[in-house]
């Protein structure tokens, strides 16, 4: 089986492709720069040379592809990027396309991650190619965002209060993924809210993190103006910043990301790694 990549060294990509490998699939992921062409390969892919803006790499990327995840990162570029390959796909190969996108894409969203993602959505439904949603919870490792900061000062610094997350390992949206990419006839038409098994909270969060790496780290809530200064000092995401702190500050502080359920165990027959697993294996990140 062939399957095309887009997004093939990220969070989620990474981890997907070394499980496709070890499935038998033969993979192809996108990769724009010499340095992402060698992560494809270390995770046991084979790296097409080209660019999300590129519509002939796009083509040659897809050309023999059984499927395709359609996995793009939070720029101002990313709709037009989505559209590019849903387009490029639509008329050559038709391959169902497995799409990442976000819980509750609207077009009103006050979050633009939430109306991109939604108006990608729109552009897929209407190209009439088989294709899957899958709508993640958030990722347990966003919290690198805050690591280096949160081990430097013990603090785990976030505007969320003691708002409950159904958070995600990416590890497990990555294994959704290549569930649905190697059985795309078994999910065609599916839209898939995957979360974790478990809430977490930033003080439940922060003392798992504590007993994994031996040393005391304490949450404190914050406002969501120090948050995005914070954020913009340490150097991260300064076009995400207000998406950024409106998502912690009032998505995620009133609970509107909790509530787990049990859609890893059902698309993968595995139950979902828990929060206490991931800061066992993160520990380097708060040292
Ligand atoms: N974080 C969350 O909690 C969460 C929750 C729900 C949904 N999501 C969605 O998940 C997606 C992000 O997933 P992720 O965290 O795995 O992404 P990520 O780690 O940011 O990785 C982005 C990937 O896209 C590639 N890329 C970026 N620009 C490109 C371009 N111009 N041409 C070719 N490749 C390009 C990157 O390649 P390089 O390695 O070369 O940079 C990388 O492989 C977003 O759409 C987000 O909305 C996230």
């Amino acid at each position: 089986m062939n399957i095309a990549i887009i997004g093939g060294t990220g969070t989620v990509g990474t981890p997907l492709l070394t499980w496709l490998s070890r499935s038998g699939a033969h993979v192809t992921a996108l990769a724009r720069t010499p340095d992402s062409a060698r992560r494809v390969r270390a995770a046991g892919g084979t790296p097409l040379l080209g660019d999300l803006d590129d519509g002939e790499a796009i083509g040659r990327l897809i050309a023999d592809a059984d499927s395709v995840l359609l996995l793009t990162a939070n720029t101002p570029g990313q709709l037009d990027q989505e559209i590019r390959v849903i387009d490029v796909n639509a008329s050559t190969r038709r391959a169902p396309v497995v799409k990442v996108s976000v819980p509750a894409a609207s077009a009103d969203s006050p979050l633009a991650i939430a109306r991109t993602h939604h108006a990608a959505e729109e552009h897929l439904r209407g190209c009439g190619v088989d294709h899957m949603i899958v709508r993640p919870g958030w990722f347990m490792q966003n919290l690198h965002l805050v690591a280096e900061r949160a081990g430097r000062t013990g603090v785990l610094a976030l505007p969320i209060g003691d708002g409950p997350i159904a958070a995600v390992d990416a590890r497990d949206i990555a294994h959704v993924c290549g569930v649905l990419l190697t059985e795309p006839s078994r999910f065609a038409g599916r839209d898939l809210h995957v979360v974790g098994a478990q809430d977490v909270t930033g003080t439940s969060m922060a003392a798992a993190l504590s007993r994994a790496a031996g040393h005391d780290l304490s949450f404190r809530d914050i406002s969501r103006q120090e948050f995005q200064r914070s954020l913009v000092e340490d150097g991260h995401g300064e076009d995400l910043v207000d998406d950024l702190g409106f998502l912690y500050d009032v998505v995620i502080r009133n609970g509107f990301l909790a509530g787990p359920n049990d859609s890893v165990h059902e698309i993968t027959g595995r139950s979902a790694l828990t929060f206490p697993s991931f800061a066992q294996e993160h520990t380097e990140w708060f040292a």
